[in-house]
This record gives structure tokens, C-alpha cells and sequence, in this order.
């Protein structure tokens, strides 16, 4: 079955997404709308797609959501009214208000909402998962250092949730996942200047630690680097039978120890490819939560971005509702 597919955003993202479903041999968007028409009109030339406004997304089988973070939830809720499938790049909306009024209309359309946090794709995740099933986590530490393509909207803190949204989102994410309900959040500015261009209105260098209610400890240390720097995106566990490392981009593997056995595993799918044929596949099942993350899930993530934002604010331990 082709699935017909429209994309709300023609930036960046988008071409990424587009390439995707070129690399699957899904058939092109058919429909495309950016505030940008100039750049709406070159991807739709692009995919042999044509432009035209939300409201035409109706009848369509799904949307590619790629606007700024702080436009997703505008843009998602026309599109489930219409009962069209979405799929909308991380984090889901830059409040947890937004997020729970998208959890709730994503329920009310019974349709796929999958939400792009492509670590969760990450095959050697899998390995790594089921090596700690029965085993108590004690320790995830996870490290930033990333070089990120400035855009326009990463300096308005209406658009973009700074270094916490755009790139540490991505690791609390992880280990929420991996860690299970965080309790409280603790979170560090620090004050150097290392990416060279200094977005305003975001720090460089962050820390955030989280309690989790089932007893673990997390840690992520997040740089916005420059071109200088080696970038590095990894995730460490200790748990009380074994210790992992899980590199994470450009490399995917796993590496580690447990009982004396050594721990390796690969793959070679790649997870941004491999998420959003998940999506897709879901639609053609009919089985709305068969993704990998779904609404749900990336407002708890949201959840605590937010209560991270606070703790950098106070200076405090922050608690997490964890509703
Ligand atoms: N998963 C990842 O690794 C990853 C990587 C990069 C970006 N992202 C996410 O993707 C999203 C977009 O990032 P990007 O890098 O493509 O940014 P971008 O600036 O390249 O593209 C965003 C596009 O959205 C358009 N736009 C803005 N508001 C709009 C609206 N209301 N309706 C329609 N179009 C609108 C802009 O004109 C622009 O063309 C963000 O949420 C970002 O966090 C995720």
C-alpha cells in the first residue's frame, strides 16, 4: 500500500526524512508547506511534491512534522483532528502543557504519533536492554559533545528549548528510558564559552543529574561544541552486575562487561531510517503504538527537560510529576 505523506517543515530535518523514505523505497511526499515558500516550493520540486497548506493535509495517510520545536504542537493538533498520522521530529513541544494536550487529541485519533528520538532505534539499545533485564542500574552516565549547524530559531527560547532541548533532550530521553521515572532533577550551567557562536539565551556547557524513582542515578554532561572539537555522544551503565558503553553517532555500538563475559554488538540500520519505518509500518498494521517513541513517552521526556530548565533556574532539586 502507498501511503500518501505530506511535510510540515522543509529544512534541514525534512531533506533528512525525505532522504529516508527515498532510502526505503517509500514513495516521495506528495504534499509540503513551510512558512518559508521558497523553501517549501524547492523540496516539493525536489520530491515531485506539490505546496499547499495544512488544511490540505487532510485525506492524507501521514505528516512529517520538522517545524521549530515550539511550532510542533500547533502544527500536530490540525493534523490528528484530521485523523492523519504524524510523525514529528524531537521534543515533542517545549511545554509539558502542550505535550499533554497532544498526548490527549494523539489518543482521541487513534492514529501512529511517533516522536524522533532515534536513539531508541539504536539496535545495539536492544542488546543492551535485554542484557540489563533482571540486573539493578546504578549508575547511567551520558556525555554531549556535539557541534550543532546553527539555525535562526535556536536562539529564540519560543522556538527552540536551547542546548537542553536541542541536545539534551536527546540524552534525558535515554536515560529515562533506560533509568525508568526520574523523582528529581539537579542541573549545572557552566560558564565558559566553547562552541565559538555563543547562541544567545543558551549556555554551552550543561550538567543535569536525575534520582530515578526505581533507585538509579543519572548523569549528562552536554557540550555545544565548534568545529575545534572531536564531537562524542555515549552513554555509560553500571549496574550491579555489569558495566556497558554504548556509543551513540556517528558509530552505534555497544561494548561491555558483565559476570566476567564480554558484551559486543553492532548493526548496521541506520536508527534515523529505522524509526520512521517503524512509523510506517505501524500505520499499515493499524497498531497506533507499535513505535518507537510515542507521544506518551516524549512528554514524560518533556517532563523532565522542563523540570531541568527549573533546577538550572533554582539552583535546586526540582521533583518530576510523573503523572
Ligand atoms: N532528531 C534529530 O537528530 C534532529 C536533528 C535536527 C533537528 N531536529 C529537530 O527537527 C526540527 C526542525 O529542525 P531543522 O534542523 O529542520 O530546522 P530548520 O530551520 O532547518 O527547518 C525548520 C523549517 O520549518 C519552517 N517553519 C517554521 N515554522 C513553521 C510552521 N509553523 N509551519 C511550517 N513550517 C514552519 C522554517 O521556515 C524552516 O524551513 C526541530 O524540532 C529540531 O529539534 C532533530
Amino acid at each position: 500500500m502507498t501511503l500518501r505523506i505530506g511535510f510540515v517543515g522543509a529544512g534541514w530535518a525534512a531533506r533528512q526524512h525525505a532522504a529516508s523514505l527515498d532510502g526505503l523505497g517509500e514513495a516521495p511526499p506528495v504534499l509540503v508547506t513551510d512558512f518559508d515558500p521558497g523553501r517549501a516550493e524547492q523540496l516539493a520540486r525536489d520530491c515531485g511534491a506539490r505546496v499547499g497548506a495544512i488544511e490540505e493535509f487532510a485525506g492524507l495517510d501521514a505528516a512529517v512534522v520538522t517545524t521549530p520545536t515550539g511550532a510542533h504542537a500547533a502544527a500536530i493538533l490540525p493534523l490528528l483532528d484530521a485523523g492523519v498520522a504524524v510523525f514529528v521530529e524531537k521534543p515533542l513541544t517545549l511545554t509539558e502543557q502542550d505535550a499533554r494536550t497532544v498526548v490527549t487529541a494523539a489518543a482521541e485519533a487513534g492514529v501512529p504519533v511517533a516522536v524522533g528520538y532515534q536513539w531508541r532505534a539504536v539496535p545495539a539499545l536492544q542488546t543492551l536492554e535485554r542484557e540489563l533485564a533482571g540486573q539493578r542500574i546504578a549508575l547511567l552516565l551520558s556525555q554531549g559533545i556535539g557541534i550543532t549547524q546553527a539555525r535562526s530559531w535556536f536562539t529564540d527560547g519560543g522556538l527552540s528549548g536551547g542546548l537542553l532541548g536541542e541536545r539534551g533532550s536527546h540524552h534525558l530521553d535515554l536515560l529515562r528510558h533506560l533509568g525508568g521515572p526520574v523523582a528529581e532533577v539537579r542541573a549545572v550551567r557552566g560558564a565558559e564559552r566553547v562552541s565559538g557562536e555563543a547562541p544567545v539565551g543558551s549556555e554551552d556547557v550543561l550538567g543535569v543529574t536525575c534520582t530515578h524513582v526505581g533507585g538509579a542515578t543519572s548523569t549528562t554532561a552536554l557540550v555545544w561544541a565548534s568545529q575545534a572539537h572531536l564531537p562524542e555522544q555515549s552513554l555509560r551503565v553500571v549496574s550491579d552486575r555489569g558495566h556497558y558503553l554504548l556509543a551513540l553517532d556517528p558509530e552505534f555500538r555497544l561494548t561491555g562487561r558483565t559476570g566476567g563475559r564480554d558484551v559486543q554488538a553492532g548493526g548496521t540500520e541506520v536508527p534515523f531510517v529505522r524509526q520512521l519505518a517503524r512509523f510506517l509500518a505501524a500505520i499499515r498494521s493499524g497498531d497506533a503504538a507499535d513505535v518507537f517513541c510515542t507521544a506518551e513517552q516524549a512528554a514524560q521526556t518533556v517532563e523532565v527537560v522542563c523540570a531541568a530548565a527549573r533546577a538550572l533556574d533554582s539552583g535546586t532539586g526540582v521533583g518530576v510529576p510523573n503523572r
